[in-house]
């Protein structure tokens, strides 16, 4: 696989305080990377900086071997979905997805054609009329997530965005997100604190403890072989503790 995203000795600080502590990693085309860590860890800080929301205090971004380091938001061209997925009310759930595309030359003339193809790879082809307080919060999720991925964005980064549904919910989003790759094929980096979501939708986990990585591996290896301490108690033996096998919790292994 390609290397999609290099980033080179990241550092943030605030106040003189460092948040992020020279953090290299490279996300390969087509991956999906799960950066979990406790709260307060500097998962949200990393994903602000990638996409061009916050500067860095210092360090290099590559995109597809561009160093993007300076670039605006604007020019990254990545996609982002949040917890709150703040869709227009006003508007149609396909005039939602379509809006974006309306609005960039690029894609204005096949706006419409565009919105319906993602809503429908999506699920969502027999709801275009409806209005978002029509529908479920999973379904209006689904919706912020096809508006994203209708503009075709060279990442998607998702900060923590089911962490706010109920234990139901989470699971079918769960599922689902991970169908969305496999069909979009888009590169994702995933954050959460949750070391279940983790093992279940990542392809690597980049586990973080306060600014630092301290490793990254794929599930499996992970579990096996526990970098340290740290992983040994906030991954290892959480998932111990909470299941009796880990064939239950991990789809991928
Ligand atoms: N704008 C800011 N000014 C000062 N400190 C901040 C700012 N944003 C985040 N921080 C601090 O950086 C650290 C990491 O925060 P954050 O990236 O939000 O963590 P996470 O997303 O892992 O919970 C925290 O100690 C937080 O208080
Ligand atoms: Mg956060």
């Amino acid at each position: 696989m390609a290397e999609k995203l290099i980033v080179k000795n990241l550092v943030k600080e605030y106040e003189g305080e460092q948040v992020l502590k020279s953090l290299s990693f490279v996300v390969k085309e087509g991956e999906f990377l799960s950066v979990l860590g406790p709260s307060g860890c500097g998962k949200t800080t990393l994903l602000r900086i990638l996409i061009g929301l916050e500067s860095q205090t210092g360090g290099k971004i590559l995109l597809d071997g561009k160093d993007i380091s300076k670039l605006p938001a604007s020019q990254r061209g990545m996609g982002i979905i949040f917890q709150n997925y703040a869709l227009f009310p006003n508007m149609t759930v396909l005039e939602n997805v379509e809006y974006a595309l309306k609005i960039r030359p690029e894609t204005k003339t096949d706006a419409t054609q565009r919105a319906k193809r993602t809503l429908d790879m999506i699920g969502m082809s027999d709801q275009l009329k409806k209005r978002p307080h029509h529908l479920s919060g999973g379904q209006q999720q689904r919706v912020a997530i096809a508006r994203t991925l209708a503009l075709n964005p060279s990442i998607v980064l998702l900060d923590e965005p089911i962490s706010a549904l109920d234990v139901e919910n989470k699971e079918i989003m769960k599922r689902e997100l991970k169908d969305i790759q496999k069909k979009f094929h888009s590169t994702m980096i995933y954050i959460t604190h949750d070391q279940e979501e983790a093992f279940f939708l990542s392809d690597r986990i980049m586990v973080m403890s306060t600014g630092t990585i301290e490793q990254l591996a794929t599930p499996l290896e992970i579990y096996n072989n526990p970098a340290n301490e740290y992983i040994q108690s906030f991954v290892v033996s959480h998932l111990n503790q909470k299941y009796e096998s880990l064939s239950k919790c991990i789809g991928r292994l």
